[in-house]
């Protein structure tokens, strides 16, 4: 039986006890008969009266309440994922891998270079669209600017990758507080930056996912980097908080914990360290990005992932890392 929508309102405050967001709505068949119905927050956006669909009884948290399927928009608009730091390193992978899953994407990065050329590139190689946005993490006017201006490129924002990070390495003794300030300002604050900003956007979609990429340093520690370590502790608590914030807008958020990754970040640190470090962990080699991204992907398509940090390191976290 076909039933047609004659009015909806999209909900977007969660009440508690059931702490959701949905739809809910009017629909009519051609005998005149109506019913009240909900509506799943993935067709956000795109609710129109008359559009027509099924009604199927379904329970929810709400009680026994029809669920209405709009016809002809199961396949959503094209998804857009924005990702910082994504002009090279592990960035570049995750850019490239979600625009080969179909993803548009915003590579947002400090500077526009050749690096960030050539993932444009690769990028539109992988049959997709990429749209450039210079911007500053650690600044919240410049990370409002070009959160505005995916937007208006390309009208939503699904994912949020907060990769973009920075080292200033030194025993702590000998860390200025600038040193101090400027990897905390990039790698945490930074994320609460974006994650602020992109929330919005994803809340009137009906959902979205954040990931952080932090480290296995936030998790272990490591000597000379006191100020890297606490950005990326810090990031997996924003991850926890976030998580239990923004669940009931459909926004799920995960971090994730990298050991050493083949990228221009891991090759400064100095080749004794890096030996020693190689010689101590179960699979003796560094990760590729390209893993990294596949993992990126996976939560994002995995839609029981909330709320959690998920370590990719060859067993680094299993392994006795010493001073
Ligand atoms: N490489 C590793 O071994 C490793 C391990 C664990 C976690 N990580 C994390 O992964 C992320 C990516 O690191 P990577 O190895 O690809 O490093 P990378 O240095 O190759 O890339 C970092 C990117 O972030 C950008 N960036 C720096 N400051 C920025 C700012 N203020 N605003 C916007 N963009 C900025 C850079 O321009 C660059 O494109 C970082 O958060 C890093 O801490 C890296």
């Amino acid at each position: 039986m076909v039933w047609k929508l004659i009015t909806y309102t999209e909900l977007y405050t969660p009440v508690p006890p059931y702490k959701s967001i949905y739809a809910i709505g009017i629909v009519e068949n051609e005998e005149g008969v109506k019913r009240v119905v909900r509506i799943d927050r993935k067709f956000f956006g795109r609710l129109k009266t008359g559009m027509v669909g099924e009604v199927t009884e379904s329970w929810s948290v709400f009680g026994n309440i029809p669920l209405f399927i709009p016809s002809g928009v199961e396949a959503r608009e094209e998804k857009v994922a924005l990702v910082t730091g994504g002009a090279r390193g592990i960035g570049a992978a995750i850019s490239i891998e979600l625009a080969k899953s179909g993803y548009l994407i915003a590579v947002a990065d400090i500077l526009r270079d050749t690096e960030a050329e050539n993932t444009i590139k690769a990028i539109s190689n992988a049959g997709s669209k990429a749209v450039f946005v210079e911007m500053d993490v650690s600044r919240y006017e410049s990370v409002e600017e070009g959160v505005k201006k995916v937007a208006s490129e390309f009208g939503r924002i699904d994912v949020l990758v907060n990769n973009a990070g920075i080292t200033k390495d030194s025993y702590m003794q000998r860390m200025s507080p600038d040193m101090w300030d400027a990897v905390i300002r990039v790698n945490l604050t930074g994320a609460y930056n974006c994650s602020r900003a992109v929330t919005p956007y994803m809340i009137k979609n009906g959902g979205g996912v954040i990931i952080n990429v932090s480290s296995i340093v936030g998790l272990i520690g490591n000597v000379g980097q006191a100020n890297y370590a606490a950005s990326k502790s810090g990031l997996i608590g924003l991850t926890y908080t976030l998580a239990k914030e923004l669940a009931p807008y459909g926004v799920r958020v995960v971090a994730i914990a990298p050991g050493f990754v083949k990228t221009r970040m891991a090759l400064a640190v100095p080749t004794p360290i890096l030996r020693d470090y190689l010689r101590r962990i179960p699979i003796p080699r560094l990760i590729e990005p390209e893993e990294i991204a596949k993992l990126v992907r996976h939560i994002i398509e995995n839609e029981a992932l909330n709320g959690i940090v998920i370590p990719i390191d060859l067993g680094t976290t299993i392994s006795s890392l010493k001073a």
